[in-house]
């Protein structure tokens, strides 16, 4: 289904030795699998059958420990260390016996094979943590650079999700809003997306992380490539760093959500007062403005920002606000849109599926099934097809759909 190029070939097998190296324990979930070691032994082995024929690794052979019940033969024709992958060419273990390094660099392997069922079971399973680390080895092993990477634009559906989902998250961030800043129109909603589901110090890293991969702000390409309201809009919300806590000051509650109506009304959506509210004040403060309003004046906030549906500065607000106070019901539309939309957007869902698995894709697939009488599992299975389909309902964690 998908072909790898060769330049990704190289890096892939690395990422094996480094996954493993980090492995715990619970390291990759097999579903029918045993025993750790047995699920090490299968993954092992599903991935030397991907390869090309080679001698070097003739000692990765598997005694399946189920099938030992004659070990107590004393002649013990199979002896009883070979059921662990231990005592393997080039494998490792720590002292639990559990598979903690394979270094297979002296086996003169050239590439990966095919085998992206392993790519998919391994990667899917790694946290953030986790996956800087390969993205630093390969970037030391290779001297490449992930981004480099995705910033080709021939990578596959399949590719892109893999290497969206390896980067590190400040770093998938800038990637991502730089990517929207050069591509964007008025109804590319990233760039408010991100800045107003990440946290302050998420947000922050990702400004970071832009500062050092593109050599200039998030904040001047945004200014740069956007136009009108938004960039009135957009700029502010960027470059943003609300405060965190819960705290709620009710009197300024009050006196916003009618300042708020009080603009609406007058249809002066640009206004600096509703841009103000929205780029500096907290999420718990936005909040309880937007309970007000709706207490007060009888309608959700967003309902009155929907007099003109096909406006996108509206929609834009709109999408602000939703992912400022209920960031699950903005992903859950994102990817109904991307799902139901005539041949599926990709890079939709991709980005909303490696942005939020760690976040609040639980809350996301509740808000989905809730909304669509299917599961998002279900969605995406009916949508997508091959490796790219593993690996979003690997990301999407299918087993508590
Ligand atoms: C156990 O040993 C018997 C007798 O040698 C043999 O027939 C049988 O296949 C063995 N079972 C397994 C699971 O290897
Ligand atoms: C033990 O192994 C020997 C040699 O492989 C075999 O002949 C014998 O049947 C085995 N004994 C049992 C109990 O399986
Ligand atoms: C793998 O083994 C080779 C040869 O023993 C060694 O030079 C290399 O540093 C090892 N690599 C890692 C990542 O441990
Ligand atoms: C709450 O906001 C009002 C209006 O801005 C302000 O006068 C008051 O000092 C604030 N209260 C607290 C406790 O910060
Ligand atoms: C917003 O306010 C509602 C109603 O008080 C509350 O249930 C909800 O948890 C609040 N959400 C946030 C993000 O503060």
């Amino acid at each position: 289904m998908t072909s790898l190029t060769s330049a990704k070939l190289c890096f892939l097998p690395y990422c094996l030795v480094i996954f493993l190296y980090v492995s715990s324990p619970n390291w990759v979930a097999f579903p029918s699998a045993t025993s750790t070691s047995d699920i090490e032994a299968k993954a092992l082995l599903k991935w030397k059958a991907s390869l090309f024929p080679n001698k070097a690794l003739n000692s990765l052979t598997w005694y399946p420990p189920t099938h030992n019940i004659n070990a107590t033969n004393s002649s013990s024709s199979s002896p009883k260390q070979k059921t662990c992958p231990c005592t393997w060419t080039g494998v490792s273990c720590n002292a639990a016996g559990s598979v903690s390094k394979l270094n297979l660099s002296t086996c003169g392997i050239q590439g990966w094979g095919t085998n992206e069922d392993l790519i998919i079971s391994i990667l899917g399973h790694r946290n953030a943590a986790q996956r800087k680390v390969i993205r630093q080895t390969y970037a030391e092993a290779y001297g490449e650079d992930l981004l480099k990477e995705l910033e080709k634009e021939l990578t596959s559906d399949f590719e892109r999700s893999i290497l969206l989902w390896t980067l590190d998250p400040a770093e998938r961030d800038a990637f991502l809003a730089n990517e929207a800043t050069k591509k964007w129109t008025k109804s590319n909603q990233v760039l408010a997306e991100i800045a107003c589901s990440r946290s302050s110090h998420e947000l922050l890293m990702a400004r970071q992380a832009y500062h050092s991969r593109y050599k200039k702000s998030l904040e001047e390409d945004v200014a740069h490539h956007t136009t009108g309201d938004f960039r009135k809009l957009l700029a502010p919300l960027v470059s943003s760093y609300r405060y965190e806590g819960d705290e709620v000051n009710l009197t300024l509650a009050k006196s916003e959500a009618k300042l708020l109506h009080e603009k609406i009304s007058d249809k002066a959506y640009n206004d600096e007062d509703i841009i103000r509210i929205l780029a500096t004040r907290s999420k718990a403060q936005i909040n309880a403005t937007l309970n007000h309003y709706k207490n007060e004046f009888g309608n959700d906030i967003n309902k009155d920002l929907k007099a003109d549906p096909k406006d996108e500065y509206l929609a834009i607000l709109r999408a602000t606000i939703k992912c400022l106070v209920r960031p699950e019901k903005y992903f859950e539309k994102s990817l109904r849109l991307a799902i139901n939309k005539r041949g599926t957007d990709e890079g939709a869902l991709s980005r909303v599926v490696t942005t939020r698995a760690e976040v609040d894709m639980k809350l996301i697939k509740e808000q989905y099934h809730k909304r669509n009488s299917v599961t998002l599992d279900q969605a995406i299975k009916k949508d997508t097809i091959g490796d790219y389909e593993k690996m979003l309902l690997a990301l999407v964690g299918h087993e508590d759909a």
